[in-house]
């Protein structure tokens, strides 16, 4: 898989104030060592993204920030909204499609491909997250879902653009915070995993399934991050709680390190 980088993303959701965050990036600044092939990306709010990146810049640090969401028009009357042609040099990484934007935000796979379209016109990394609900699962619609979503996110764009493009896998149920959410067991969701690659690589080609990293999320913790970064077709993760707090992050981060190594 040649030099694919490991991803280590923070989705610190609706959490910590523009002060908070910008004191907790400076913790992460100080404990986290770059490592070869190794991206640390956080998703702070939206109000927190330019103070942070200023903070990343003066400290030439190599962590990088991630929208959390974002219009997919560059510009018009839609208030209260922020586009990502305005997280321009700001941001290098947007999430877009997470499970609380679609489940809880009615985000269909509509406004998903335009989000994901929009971030690659502005050169900005899209990490398309995609997953099963708990009822989808158990009643087999697993493999309908995901290439459903997976497909339809990339709709949009041009193939020679599919190489800024991250997929975050993360199944609804395992995400924290839900009714009944647990940790899924590596061999829960490596099928899937499996069935993102093939699906890449069926409809668009080898070349191009091996240089789209696929991320695992739900309910990743500094005891279960290595479980799910050696499995196959597992290129990083994609962490909420645990990314709130400086010591599981960073014990996570270092996990990753020790994978590649
Ligand atoms: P969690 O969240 O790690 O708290 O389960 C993951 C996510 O929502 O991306």
């Amino acid at each position: 898989m040649g030099c694919m980088k490991t991803f280590v993303v923070g989705n610190w959701k609706m959490n910590l104030t523009v002060g908070e965050s910008s004191l907790f990036l400076q913790k992460l600044q100080k404990k986290i060592k770059p490592a070869k092939n190794l991206e640390v990306v956080v998703a702070p709010s939206a109000i927190a993204l330019q103070t942070l990146s200023l903070q990343l810049e003066r400290n030439k640090s190599k962590i990088k920030l991630a929208a959390q969401n974002f219009h997919y028009r560059d510009y018009g009357a839609f208030t209260g909204e922020i586009s990502v042609s305005q997280l321009h040099g700001i941001i290098k990484y947007a999430i877009v499609g997470h499970s609380e934007r679609r489940h809880i935000f009615g985000e269909t796979n509509r406004e998903v491909k335009m989000k994901v379209a929009a971030a690659i016109r502005n050169n900005i990394r899209p990490i398309i997250c995609i997953g099963e609900t708990e009822g989808e699962r158990a009643s087999g619609e697993t493999a309908d879902v995901i290439r459903d979503q997976l497909l339809s996110s990339l709709s949009e764009i041009d193939v020679e653009d599919f190489k800024k493009v991250i997929i975050a896998y993360e199944p609804v149920w395992a995400i924290s915070g839900g009714k009944s959410s647990r940790a899924a067991a590596p061999d829960e969701v490596i099928d899937v995993i499996r069935l993102i690659h093939t699906t890449l690589a069926d409809t668009y080609g080898k070349e191009i399934e091996e240089n789209i990293p696929v991320l695992y999320g739900g309910s990743v913790n500094a005891d279960n991050a290595g479980a799910y970064l050696t499995m196959k077709g597992v290129n990083g993760l994609l962490i909420g709680g645990a990314s709130l707090m400086s010591e599981p992050f960073c014990d996570i981060v270092e996990t990753a390190k020790r994978v590649i190594a």
